[in-house]
């Protein structure tokens, strides 16, 4: 067979096998055959895995980059990663396609103008592969009967994200009953970031009249109750119509519970967690004055261990279909010199209210499941490749990505032999992120991806971004290639 790159003698994972000593082959971009002892011509490139694991490469199905949302109210445009800069610190840490969001505001009328924005965005800046899910923040007749057939038909979008929460952006269940009414016929995926808004509002206020407002009030005003009402709501609503739903950055048992008795009674719920509701906990928002800040998200990390034992076990278990990083990026100085969200305050430490919520995470995603997750017992390298590769492209109908076969893009991770690795603690300026810190600082990490390649190209090589900008290809995505409605009602009601 003739191909124009081998990679040579890895330990190939995929979401099902391991096979040692295992060449892949690579011709124009896409893998063609996987087995031992390939053939190769003259000047074909060989890549030496040996004594590596070599996965697919990590598809990063939530992240935020450019966003224009006007999520805290005076804080326009806070992501502030651009394709230009997430994409390049999404493959430094072995990612190679992204899903990002083209975000609606209330006032916009048709989805066609968001769509064309984010795309003007995206093009020609990005490092890596992406493709767009669309959040819906005001779901009218024209958006929902018109817009939902040109995005999924014209422009290859086939998933969207609902907020539960968040003043500019969240819906009431009739509204979301809408989206999920019209995302059922196009065979649409819906996303849910599920809390219950009317008790955060009211947590905050009532805090700030004691001025309770550090950062770490932030998780006050979110006890697991927030979030797991809302998502047995949302799963109640799935059910009534039918049609299935992804949780996205689920922090807590309870919430997964919640799910995982959903996905037992055949019910086409899908579940997302992140590293951060694996690796850190509440105290993270308790560090320094304000120094806390930098660890606000929402939901809120967790104070107790038994929610962090909960959600690895869902990652075993299956009830998390994907582990996405919620790369949601922001400064932790602002340009007027104050902190995050502490321009704001007229308390001694700010009021977490104006905090922006998210973290950056979008490099460190695949290596602190790979170290933490495989290297130290806990997920086998399987288990590794589905939730963090093959399930994410399945989810989303990304056909040609998250696999290592015969047809699939050439987008591998190919980890150090073990031996060649000293284990390092992470500082942020390590990372290729446009971001002045990162959560994760100070834990150590046992490996790192040596090569990034996408569609046969290498991308990163031993700690250097070696691809272009603008390499990355827009992916137009087909319907889900997961279970979806079941033809299964409560009542003498059909749509
Ligand atoms: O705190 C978070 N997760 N911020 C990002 C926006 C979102 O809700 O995913
Ligand atoms: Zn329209
Ligand atoms: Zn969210
Ligand atoms: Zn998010």
């Amino acid at each position: 067979m003739d191909f124009d790159v081998i990679v040579r003698n890895g330990t190939v994972v995929t979401a099902s096998d391991i096979w040692e000593c295992c060449d892949i082959g690579i011709k124009d971009g896409t893998i063609t055959a996987v087995g031992p002892r390939l053939i190769a011509a003259a000047g074909v490139q060989e890549i030496d895995a040996e004594g590596a694991y070599v996965t697919p490469g990590g598809v990063d199905t939530h992240v935020h980059l450019s966003q224009l949302d006007g999520l805290i109210p005076d804080l326009p445009n806070y992501v502030a990663d651009t394709y230009d800069t997430g994409t390049r610190s999404a493959v430094a840490g072995g990612t190679t396609t992204v899903i990002t969001f083209a975000s609606q505001m209330k006032k916009d009328e048709s989805l066609v103008p968001v769509i064309e924005e984010y795309h003007k965005l995206a093009k020609g800046q990005s490092y890596c592969d992406y493709a767009f899910h669309v959040i819906v923040t005001n779901p009218t007749e024209h958006i929902v009967e018109h817009d939902f057939p040109k995005m999924v038909e014209e422009y290859g979008i086939t998933s969207v994200k609902l907020y539960m929460t968040y003043k500019p952006m969240k819906l009431r269940d009739y509204q979301i009953l809408d989206v999920m009414y019209s995302a059922r016929k196009l065979g649409i995926t819906t996303m849910v970031h599920a809390e219950n808004a009317d008790i955060i509002d009211w947590m905050t206020e009532h805090l700030e009249k004691k001025l309770m407002t550090n950062p770490h009030h932030h998780g006050t005003s979110r006890p697991p109750i927030v979030e797991s009402e809302a998502t047995n709501r949302v799963i109640s609503l799935a059910e009534l119509m039918d049609t299935p739903i992804l949780l996205v950055h689920v922090s807590s048992g309870h919430a997964t519970k919640h799910i995982r008795d959903a996905q037992t009674r055949l019910l086409p719920i899908y579940g997302e967690t992140c590293p951060q509701y694996l690796f850190l906990l509440a105290d993270s928002m308790r560090k320094g004055d304000f120094e806390g800040a930098k660890c606000v998200c929402s939901p809120p990390l967790r104070e107790n261990k038994v929610d962090q034992d909960a959600i690895w076990a869902g990652i075993k278990n299956g009830t998390f279909t994907t582990f996405s990083s919620d790369h949601a990026p922001t400064k932790w100085a602002h340009p007027n010199g104050k902190q995050r969200g502490l321009q704001h305050g007229n308390l001694p430490y700010g009021k977490f209210r104006y905090i922006p919520n998210g973290l950056p995470g979008v490099e460190t995603r695949l290596p602190l499941l790979f170290s933490g997750g495989v290297l130290s017992g806990r997920i086998t390298p399987q288990k590794f490749v589905e939730v963090t590769a093959t399930n994410p492209a399945k989810l989303y109908g990304l056909k040609k990505k998250g696999a290592i076969g015969p047809g699939f893009d050439a987008d591998l991770t190919i980890w150090y032999p073990q031996e060649m690795f000293e284990p390092f603690k992470l500082t942020n300026e390590m990372l290729h992120h446009a971001i002045d810190y990162t959560p994760f600082e100070g834990i150590e990490f046992k490996n790192w991806p040596r090569y990034t390649i996408i569609r046969g190209k290498v991308v990163f090589s031993h700690g250097q971004v070696v691809g272009q900008m603008g390499y990355g290809q827009f992916i137009r995505r087909g319907k889900s290639l997961l279970p979806g409605p079941r033809d299964v009602w409560l009542s003498e009601w059909r749509p």
